[in-house]
């Protein structure tokens, strides 16, 4: 019997997972300059952490949830989403009554069932920071800059920004009359009405060419924003063109989770095809309250870690290459191997990447595993390079070997 892994998960092995591993680390590395600390959370929660807070009108929540019911009889749901989840962490422990803003980022596996398709997948990861507590335009704009500095750090450069606002409750509240009147016009079936209804502003999402087509002349919520809530967005604004981070206002955004109030963006990638957005987020003001907590705004990003690697090799970039080994050793004989092992652990314990011909292989099948391991140099080490203390240090890359002392080989001598 053989099994699969189950249906549109995402799985990484060597040599992508090499790949993988630094585009989770470059996008979490600006968080970490910003004062972000990690949170480290379950991948199951109360089901109810995420149909209170997520909203019962996104797909996240009325399809795409797993869901079952634990030995004790209660109801779980493996997380689809990591803002929910620290909102509850930070209600439960207090988290919000120390400084403000609470800042903290995650990362890991996530859960959807989705119809998977390149990009899309029913366990992928994000990269995620929350900022909680504080209203000030200066944080959404610190938010935003930490997720295109991840990118610009990975060396990415065919991707923008959308950003918008919704709102705060009475912007949203003086839009929904009017766009709803507009909708009670329109020609539409009756399990998009009924979605509808929950939230009107699903219908800007419907992909549907009739659909499109009829919300051609919807009223947008970015017209209908307070003096308070057009104020914040100015500054927001403001503050990204202080840091020359170039974006597109897009009024007809709307962000797959229902919690999310005033700014809002996305970044898209050119080359990603369907499945293009490589990560979002925004301002979620009622979430904390609406999970039991004191009313308190917040502003966060999650950036998928699966799309931010298909792009990056959409763009031709390599990020494998700072993971070859430095050095590979052949030891030949048995006191050689002796050698090598304190030889190695010294160099390894020095800062370099160092791999070794293990299994006692003879020098021709050793230097094929040299090759193969794409190591920037190799060393043959026998009996008489233990008496002279002296070995041939070879250049992969160019076949030039020179001679070099062994005590003296250090983690500067592969560069
Ligand atoms: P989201 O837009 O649902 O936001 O997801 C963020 C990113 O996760 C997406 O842009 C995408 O790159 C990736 N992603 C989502 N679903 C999938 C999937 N099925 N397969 C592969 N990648 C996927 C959130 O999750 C919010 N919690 C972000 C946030 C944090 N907002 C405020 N704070």
């Amino acid at each position: 019997m053989k099994f699969q892994a189950p249906k549109g998960v995402s799985e990484y092995f060597p040599e992508r997972s090499i790949a993988f591993e630094k585009v989770r680390r470059e996008l979490i590395s600006p968080a970490k300059l910003a004062g972000y600390k990690l949170l480290e959370l379950p991948v199951f929660e109360d089901t109810e952490v995420f149909t209170r807070g997520v909203g019962e009108s996104t797909d996240v929540v009325s399809k795409e949830m797993y869901t079952f019911e634990d030995r004790g009889g209660r109801s779980i749901t493996l997380r689809p989403e990591g803002t929910a989840g620290v909102m509850r962490a930070v209600i439960e422990h207090g988290l919000d009554r120390g400084q403000l803003p609470v800042k903290v980022w995650y990362a890991g596996p996530f859960f959807r069932a989705e119809r998977p398709q390149a990009g899309r997948y029913r366990q992928f990861y994000q990269v995620g920071i929350e900022a909680i507590g504080l209203d000030d335009p200066a944080i959404d704009a610190e938010v935003i800059a930490i997720a295109e500095a991840g990118y610009r750090n990975l060396g990415l450069t065919k991707f923008r920004l959308d950003i918008t606002s919704l709102g705060d409750s009475a912007s949203r509240a003086a839009h929904r009359e009017v766009l709803v009147k507009y909708i009670s016009k329109l020609d539409l079936d009756e399990a998009t009405r009924a979605r509808v209804e929950l939230n009107p502003l699903r219908l800007f999402d419907d992909k549907r060419e009739n659909v499109v087509k009829m919300m051609a002349d919807a009223p947008l919520l970015i017209d209908y924003l307070t003096p308070q809530s057009a104020a914040h967005f100015e500054k927001v604004k403001k503050y990204l063109d202080k840091l020359s981070i170039r974006y597109a206002i897009n009024p007809r955004m709307v962000r797959g989770l229902d919690y999310y109030t005033g700014t809002a963006f996305e970044f898209v990638h050119e080359l990603l095809g369907a499945q293009s957005g490589l990560g979002g987020g925004g301002r979620y003001d009622g979430l904390m309250e609406s999970l039991g907590g004191q009313n308190l705004s917040g502003i966060g990003f999650g950036l998928g870690i699966d799309r931010t690697l298909l792009a990056c090799e959409a763009e031709g970039i390599d990020l494998t290459s700072q993971s070859r080994p430095d050095l590979y050793v052949i030891p030949l004989g048995e006191e050689a191997k002796d050698f090598s092992i304190k030889f190695i652990d010294d160099l390894r314990k020095n800062g370099a990447i160092v791999d070794c011909a293990y299994g006692d292989r003879a020098l021709k099948g050793a230097m094929k595993g040299a090759d193969k391991s794409g190591a920037k140099f190799a060393i043959v080490i026998g009996d008489s390079e233990i008496s002279s203390g002296i070995g041939e240090l070879k250049n992969m890359e160019t076949g030039v070997t020179s001679s070099v002392t062994l005590s003296a080989i250090n983690s500067k001598s592969f560069n």
